[in-house]
């Protein structure tokens, strides 16, 4: 991990800070793209912790990222694309849901994740080391289980697709990419015991314990630095809960 040059969407989000912090302390230089600017101060005081406010919605953001990252690194070795987020009215069901928020919430669980890749896709490739090249997207368990949220899930689900469509073309370049299916991940500020939704999906899980967002970061680790072969996989991370 030690000087690898890491993008990740989403990294102030609530898995996504865990992620960078943990990226940073083993040593990596971390690009966070976000379009919020509020993150911890050991992240903010790390000197190999760069900030790009983006919103990865909209293209020209993407490509103002893009010449910053080649100004300051001229590479990328890992691409991790982690910004997403269901929409309000999703939770009301196909019925509920407007229309704007069908788009809103496909552009950015679906269609922003494809114009990261294509977008970066040339940085990934100047990486020297051919065996640190690879892309990560986080989908979520709804792309596999019906937990309502339609537009969301189709989107979640899409990236796979998406995933197994660039395999191929990718294998060229030596980059790998996989797919992370995430079940229910509460934050580390947030209460579990006694929560009305926690204790709901609770149930579901064959063990009795959420998902930490550390655990997404040793997956992620894993998938990056150690378990070189998986490739082209959708790796499933929810304590058994969407069996
Ligand atoms: N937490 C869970 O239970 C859970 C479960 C399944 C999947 N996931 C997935 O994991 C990922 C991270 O989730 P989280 O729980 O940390 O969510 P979060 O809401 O805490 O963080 C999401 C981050 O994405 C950023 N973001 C949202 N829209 C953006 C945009 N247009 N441009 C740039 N940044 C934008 C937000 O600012 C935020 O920092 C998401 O893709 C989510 O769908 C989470």
């Amino acid at each position: 991990m030690e000087n690898s040059v890491i993008v990740i969407t989403g990294g102030h989000g609530g898995i996504g800070r865990v992620v960078v912090y943990n990226l940073l302390k083993n040593g990596a230089k971390v690009i966070v793209l976000d379009k919020n600017e509020t993150t911890s101060t050991k992240i903010k005081e790390n000197e190999n912790y760069t900030f790009i406010k983006t919103d990865v919605t909209k293209l020209e953001d993407l490509q103002y990222a893009h010449k910053l990252i080649q100004e300051k690194y001229g590479h990328i070795n890992y691409l991790i694309s982690m910004a997403g987020i269901n929409m309000k009215s999703e939770v009301d069901g196909i019925k509920g849901i407007t229309f704007s928020d069908i788009d809103k919430s496909i552009k950015l669980n679906l269609t922003a994740h494809i114009y990261l890749i294509k977008v970066m896709l040339d940085l990934v490739e100047k990486s020297r080391a051919k065996d640190k090249r690879a892309i990560l997207m986080i989908s979520s368990i709804n792309a596999i289980t019906g937990y309502g949220l339609p537009a969301y899930s189709a989107a979640k689900s899409g990236i796979y697709g998406f995933m197994k469509s660039i395999l191929n073309e990718l294998g060229k370049s030596s980059i790998r990419v996989n797919t992370i299916s995430l079940g229910t991940v509460p934050h580390m500020d947030q209460e579990v015991e006694g929560d009305e939704y926690f204790e709901h999906y609770i149930k579901h899980l064959a063990i009795k314990h959420f998902v930490r967002p550390t655990d997404v970061y040793d997956t992620i680790y894993s998938l990056l630095e150690i378990s070189k072969c998986i490739n082209g996989q959708n790796i499933v991370l929810d304590m058994g809960q969407s069996v």
